[in-house]
Formats: structure tokens, C-alpha cells, sequence
């Protein structure tokens, strides 16, 4: 079977190049920048991903191993893909300059392309403009020798793609993984044909490997499974159930931060055991106002009921979570060198210290990984396409101090809002949409009365992965314009008549980045 190895050098977007490249349907693997040449040394191409760091700070190890790959390559011509912080780096190796001046470009820009090649081969042709997202402080001042310029930045001559075709080594500034770049999977796909890599890689060679993998790790032992009937629990807890069955036991707990009327349904066989710990979670979180403490508090007040339930069950070993490759990255786990944006819960939220050992079997996917996998595996589409709801739940979305009156006023506007978006045939053409209840009120009239109430914003987000998304546009562009105009105006005006407490309310409309998603 063909195979890529990506280098992680600690880039946001890493698992977004795996993720092409899977769907493309060729096997990769990423590995951390510290990893030993020697393993690696079977694959049939290297990507070297973006990164924080820059190659003029002190030397770096861990930029060892992508050096022995470039040597690696003298030998085997073995083709190597650098992006963003992996362009500079070869272009360091090969001995360019790499500056850091005021052409730091952080967005969406246009490159144009001056030359053709292998690389951009029915992607791009000669003279076009295209747009492509840079992510770059540095970039690289002369082009090294032995490298031709095949594409450079429109405003600012950035160098932005390079090529030694001899030697089959591509290297572009910007990031062909993210959608923001128009055609920058034909890039990938590109270089996935310059290594001979036969596209031989399946969602069902996933799902059998990972069970394989969850029967060894688990052997005779039982796993707890944290379960709340949203998309990622769903589908680990039945991958998990066809690998172990009856070992699995799933606890629903009802945290008091759960949407309104939230059931759980996943395979018919599987039996779940519900908790309700609700003022357990609400006396917490009594008084707490920073979002980085409610997401320990949850964390934690998790694991320690997921203990207890464990104990009356008797000899778990294993706490089975539905982590997927968004929240590893956004919790800045997957690597030294990753920034960590928010701590999700179901990774940075938990203690240093727990009896149980933590199993995410979904910890590498993606969202539409993981709904491919759980439609693969059985699970009912109203499962699989639910908007994504996350494991801390309604406290990220209540700004500020949580108390129960808050829980109830923003499950009533989110109803509204969801219930109402399906009668609009809205829901299925949104990534994710939910309701904030912000810490600020302002002043209504109603009934030729004053009121004083709270503020409520509603985020409609467009997105493949969570990783980057845009603001649903309710606008004019679409012929159905009219409809979705109605549907804002609609919904504003049902959440402030029958949601005691909301007078006013608002819609987001900033992208992520440099916004999240949820706001927290
Ligand atoms: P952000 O706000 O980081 O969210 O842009 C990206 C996606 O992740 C969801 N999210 C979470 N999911 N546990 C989860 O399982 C969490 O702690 C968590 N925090 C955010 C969020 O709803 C969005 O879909």
C-alpha cells in the first residue's frame, strides 16, 4: 500500500493535509518533527507541514529529521512537499536567506502563476491569479539554487511556490490544504501522483484497523463511555461497541448544560445508564466568570463522576471519549509546538491525575471523517448530520457566570432558533448554528413598557471541519434571499415575544479565524 508521511512541525492545519490526502484515498500518517528518520524511511513521499517557529530562531532540532529526508532524497529522489514553515525550511537547508519583514501575511491573498509544472498541473494555468490563504511571518528572500519560481504573491512578490523538478522537491508559502486556497487540493492530489501513490485507502480499512486496535488496547478490561448524543460519542461509542460489545458500558450525564429535551439514540443494542448531576455541575461553575476555569471545572467534575460510576460498575480500565482532531489541535495537544487556542474539554479540561486511562478512537478524524465513518457503521442520519454540540455544552455559550435561570432562557432561545431553522429547510445547509446569551442587557420597549433584558447573538456557521468557517450568509446573493431574510427577522421576533428575559437580538458575522465558533 502507498503511503505519505507527514512531518508536523505544528501548524494549525496539519490534520487537514492528512485528511486530503486520505480522501483522496492514499494511507498517511502524521508524525511529530522529533520522530526518528529510520521509521519513516518506507514512505513513498514526505509533506513537511506549516509551523510557529522561525528557521532564524536558535537552532532547532527537531528540524533534524527533515533534514535527513532532503539528504534521504539525493539518494532515492524520493519526493518531499514543504508548506508555509516547511518551504523555509528547505529553503534554508538548501542554503536561501529567510527574512521576517513588513510582508507578514495572515489571510486570504493572490498568488499568480508564472510557470508550468507537475505541481499545478490542471490546478492552475500560466498568467492566472488565484486566491490562496498565507499564514506567514517569514518568507524566503532568494530562491536557492537548483529551484525555479513557478508561482509569486500578486501584492507583494512573495515567493510562493517553488519547484527543483529534478529532484521532485515542491515547496509553496501558502496552504493548498485549507479550502480558503480555490484548487489547492489538485496541488496535493498533484504531488500524491509525482510519488507514485496509488490510491488504495478506505473508510472501511479505517474502521477495521481501528477496531483491531481498540480490542488489543482494551484486551479483557471495560471501558466507560461518556455518551451525550451528539455526533463524536455517538459514533466512537458504536465503533468502540462493534470492537468490544458488551465490555462497553455508556453513562448519559446530564451535566444541566444540555440543549432542551436532549435525548440519546445510537445502535438500538447498545444500553446507556443515565446520571443526572445536574446541580453537582451548576454549583461549580457558582461564581466563575473565566471561560478557561468553567472548562477545568466541567473536566474535572467529569472525571470524577465518570470515576464513581466506574467504581459501582467495578474493574474499568478505560474511559472511552469522543475527541476528534479539531479539539486535540485547538487544545494545543498534538505537538509541542501548537498553540492552544481553547482547552475542549475532553482534552485539556481533564485533570493531570485520573484512575481511568483515556481512550479516543476518534482523536485523529474529522468531523465529515467521523460522520462518513458513522454512517459506514450503522448510525441513523439524524444522528450523524446533528449539528456539532460541544462536551461542555450551553457554559460555553452562556458568557460570563452560569446559573440555572441562564441555562433555561438560552435552551428556550436555541429551541427557537433550531426548530425554527428546520421549518425553513435552513438546518441541513448550515454547518453549525446555535444561540449566546451574553452578559450585557439593554433597553426594549414592549407594550409600551420599558424593559431591561438580556442580549442574545445567534452564529450560523458554513464550515467542512471546524477548523476554518464563515458566517452562514443570510444575504442577498442567493435567490432564496428573501426567504432567509424573513427567517432572521422571523426567529428575532419569536425569541423576544416568547423568551422572558431577551429584548434584543443579534447575528454574528465574523469568520473563524480570527474568530472561534463558539464564543465562550
Ligand atoms: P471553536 O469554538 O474552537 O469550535 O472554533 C470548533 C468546533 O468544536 C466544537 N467544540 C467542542 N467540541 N468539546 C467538544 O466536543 C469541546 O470542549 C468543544 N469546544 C468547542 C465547537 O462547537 C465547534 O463545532
Amino acid at each position: 500500500m502507498s503511503a505519505v508521511a507527514i512531518i508536523d512541525f505544528g501548524s494549525q492545519f496539519t490534520q487537514l493535509i492528512a485528511r486530503q490526502v486520505r480522501e483522496m484515498g492514499v494511507y498517511c500518517e502524521i508524525f511529530q518533527s522529533n520522530i526518528s528518520f529510520e521509521i519513516i524511511s518506507k514512505f513513498n513521499g514526505f509533506i513537511f507541514s506549516g509551523g510557529p517557529q522561525s528557521v532564524n530562531d536558535s537552532y532547532s532540532e527537531t528540524n533534524e529529521v527533515a533534514y535527513e529526508i532532503i539528504k534521504f532524497n539525493e539518494v532515492t529522489n524520493v519526493p518531499i512537499l514543504g508548506i508555509c514553515y516547511g518551504q523555509q525550511l528547505i529553503c534554508h537547508y538548501f542554503g536561501a536567506k529567510i527574512k521576517r519583514e513588513f510582508n507578514q501575511e495572515f489571510g486570504k491573498t493572490k498568488i499568480k502563476i508564472l510557470k508550468e509544472s507537475p505541481i499545478i498541473k490542471g490546478a492552475w494555468d500560466v498568467n492566472s491569479e488565484v486566491d490562496v490563504l498565507m499564514n506567514h511571518a517569514d518568507s524566503v528572500e532568494i530562491t536557492p539554487q537548483g529551484f525555479t519560481v513557478i508561482a509569486s504573491g500578486v501584492i507583494n512578490q512573495t515567493i510562493a511556490i517553488i519547484a527543483n523538478e529534478q529532484r521532485k522537491i515542491y515547496c509553496t508559502q501558502f496552504h493548498p490544504e485549507v479550502k480558503a486556497t480555490i484548487n489547492g487540493s489538485k496541488l496535493l492530489s498533484n504531488f500524491l501522483d509525482i510519488a507514485d501513490c496509488e490510491r488504495d485507502w478506505t473508510m472501511r480499512s479505517l474502521i477495521e484497523k481501528q477496531k483491531e486496535k481498540i480490542k488489543n488496547t482494551v484486551g479483557e478490561k471495560k471501558v466507560i463511555a461518556a455518551v451525550s448524543g451528539g455526533v463524536d460519542s455517538s459514533v466512537a461509542a458504536a465503533l468502540t461497541y462493534k470492537a468490544i460489545g458488551k465490555q462497553l458500558n455508556c453513562i448519559f450525564i446530564n451535566t444541566g448544560l444540555l440543549r432542551k429535551n436532549q435525548t440519546i439514540t445510537m445502535l438500538e443494542e447498545i444500553p446507556i445508564n443515565y446520571v443526572d448531576k445536574s446541580n453537582l455541575f451548576l454549583s461549580r461553575l457558582k461564581g466563575i466568570n473565566d471561560p478557561e476555569e468553567k472548562r477545568k471545572i466541567i473536566g474535572n467534575t467529569f472525571i470524577e463522576v465518570f470515576e464513581k460510576e466506574a467504581k459501582k460498575i467495578g474493574d474499568v480500565d478505560f474511559l472511552m471519549q469522543g475527541t476528534i482532531y479539531s479539539d486535540v489541535v485547538e487544545s494545543g495537544h498534538n505537538s509541542g509546538n501548537t498553540s492552544t487556542i481553547k482547552s475542549h474539554h475532553n482534552v485539556g479540561g481533564l485533570p493531570e491525575k485520573m484512575n481511568l486511562r483515556l481512550m479516543e478512537p476518534l482523536r485523529y478524524l474529522f468531523k465529515d471523517e467521523v460522520r462518513l465513518l458513522g454512517k459506514e457503521i450503522g448510525l441513523a442520519d439524524e444522528i450523524i448530520f446533528q449539528h456539532p454540540f460541544p462536551g461542555p455544552g450551553l457554559a460555553v455559550r452562556i458568557i460570563g457566570e452560569v446559573d440555572e435561570k441562564k441555562v433555561r432562557i438560552l435552551q428556550e432561545v436555541d429551541e427557537i432558533y433550531i426548530n425554527t431553522m428546520k421549518n425553513y429547510d435552513l438546518y441541513n445547509k448550515i454547518w453549525q448554528a446555535f444561540a449566546v446569551l451574553l452578559p450585557i442587557r439593554t433597553v426594549g420597549v414592549m407594550g409600551d413598557g420599558r424593559t431591561y433584558g438580556y442580549v442574545c447573538a445567534l452564529r450560523a456557521v458554513t464550515s467542512s471541519d471546524g477548523m476554518t468557517a464563515d458566517a452562514f450568509p443570510f444575504e442577498n446573493k442567493s435567490q432564496h434571499s428573501l426567504i432567509f431574510w424573513d427567517f432572521l427577522q422571523n426567529v428575532s421576533s419569536i425569541i423576544v415575544n416568547s423568551v422572558s428575559g431577551v429584548n434584543r437580538v443579534v447575528y454574528d458575522l465574523t469568520s473563524k479565524p480570527p474568530a472561534t465558533i463558539e464564543w465562550e
